[in-house]
């Protein structure tokens, strides 16, 4: 029968002049929407098998749930800051601008006290596993944490996830006036836990140079956001760091290594990657074991990535540029069946700002924007990543699409005070907004980033 449709399209068509080609353009044209039609029912196929896992399960239903927040700004004091005064002198106040005053009435509420802090060490009944962003979290000893800008390595050979971060209980202050506010490096901090709510301060795992002035690790430089991956091959942790002089010329990458993950790590060099200036940075361990270096270049104006050599010790020679022009920072990458995300900041220092989500095939690129992956809270809220910057996508081993969203609330008043924004992040659903690549297809799924100002893992996540 179709066979003999076939001779009889091909006998109509074989009157016309141009038969060949309109029989071409028709193949393509069944082909690609079959193309399409194979991509799009495979997405859907796979975040439908999510979207069941997430909405048959109650303590999922509540991680999806949106949380507004109303907070009141109050009438003025006439007492504020001398720098919050000169930045917006005569306008209403927004909540942003509470935010940035640290005289502000309503500082509790992003920078709650001590009273209130996450003590896993107490009794805390009903209140066990529950990640409270913002809130003071103490570690075994009672101390509060200190490890920003960090990142968590899962040591499969322990079964322990490892935190490491700034560690900047150090007085505040600028080194010139123009300067931003700055810590003096004390060094790497490193916390290890098995339920990633209890966590154990391992110590400084790489220090501070006190007097070697010459030194990267010099106590008047600047260390930021260090991140520790395990070479298979060679049975090294590798720490990989943003490394600077306190007016942030210096713009290289660190490299460190230990055989243990708790360290103590020996410090090898720092460069400019690719012979480029480097200051936020991460790196990505890939399912089959190749790294990568992200890191924001030109000035900040675009974001460039290479793969490690297999040791992890170096760049290799390959590198793309990417997001060009559009001025991010803070790179936070994860992967999901298949497909790469990334999660950056604007560039405004230590205040907030918006976050965006991108997306790859190859994480070599091309990237794509897939607009602000923040829901719930209020319009504040998530045009300032709930007043907090990217920092590291944690995964869960059997959560398929559901993922930790690591982040820094600063506080550049005092920097030792800024707090942890830990929040569920989950990748189901069409994308909303059309992706250039794609003749407007929504082929991969939203990146969600949902506030709660209380919330925990599913509890049959064993840790
Ligand atoms: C931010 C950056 C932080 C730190 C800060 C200093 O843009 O993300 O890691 O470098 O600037 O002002």
């Amino acid at each position: 029968m179709s066979g003999n449709y076939v001779q009889l399209m091909f006998r109509v068509l074989s009157g016309s002049k141009c038969s060949v080609s309109i029989i071409l353009w028709i193949l393509a044209g069944f082909l690609l929407l079959l193309h399409f039609f194979s991509l799009v029912s495979h997405k859907d196929g796979t975040s439908g098998e999510i979207e069941l896992h997430i909405s048959h399960n109650p303590s999922f239903r509540e991680l999806v749930e949106v949380e507004e927040e109303n907070i009141q700004i109050p009438p003025p004091r006439g007492k504020r800051s001398p720098r919050a005064a000169k930045r917006r002198p005569k306008r209403t106040t927004t909540l942003i601008d509470e935010f940035l005053d640290e005289n502000s009435q309503l500082r509790h509420v992003f920078f709650p006290d001590m009273k209130t802090a996450i003590d896993p060490m107490k009794d805390n009944g009903n209140d066990s596993f529950y990640y409270y962003p913002g809130r003071i979290w103490l570690d075994t000893e009672g101390a509060p944490i200190q490890a920003h800008g960090g990142g968590i390595l899962y040591d499969e050979r322990s079964r322990t996830y490892f935190w490491y971060g700034e560690y900047k209980d150090g007085p505040t202050y600028h080194a010139h006036k123009k300067a931003a506010a700055r810590v003096d490096i004390i060094g790497v901090g490193c916390y290890s836990s098995k339920d990633m709510w209890t966590w154990k301060n391992e110590g400084i795992v790489l220090a501070a140079e006190e007097t070697n002035e010459t030194h990267d690790l010099y106590k008047l430089n600047v260390l930021e956001r260090p991140k520790v991956i395990y070479n298979d091959r060679t049975g090294k942790y590798v720490m990989w760091m943003h490394i600077d002089d306190c007016n942030y010329t210096k713009a290289a990458v660190g490299v460190a290594i230990s055989d243990y993950p708790t360290g103590p790590f020996d410090y090898l060099y720092s460069k400019r990657p690719h012979g480029f200036d480097s200051r936020d940075m991460t790196i990505f361990k890939d399912d089959d074991g190749v790294a990568y270096l992200v890191y924001s270049s030109e000035d900040n104006s675009e974001l460039h990535i290479g793969p490690l050599t297999s040791d992890y010790l170096d760049v290799s020679n390959v590198v793309r540029r990417i997001l060009v022009g559009q001025h991010r920072e803070a790179p936070a990458l994860f992967k999901h069946l298949g497909t790469y995300y990334m999660v950056t900041s604007g560039c405004t220092g230590w205040a907030p700002n918006e976050a965006l989500v991108h997306a790859a095939e190859s994480i070599m690129g091309p990237w794509e924007d897939m607009g602000n992956p923040c829901i719930g809270g209020n319009k504040v809220f998530r045009l300032t990543t709930f007043f907090a910057q990217s920092t590291y996508v944690i995964p869960l081993a059997g959560l398929p699409g559901l993922y930790i969203f690591m982040a820094d609330r600063w506080n550049p008043a005092d920097l030792r005070e800024s707090r942890y924004i830990w929040l569920p992040l989950i990748v189901r659903g069409p994308a909303d907004r059309p992706l250039e690549y794609n003749f407007g297809f929504p082929l991969w799924s939203r990146v969600s980033i949902y506030w709660h100002k209380k919330w925990r893992l599913p509890s049959r996540w064993s840790g």
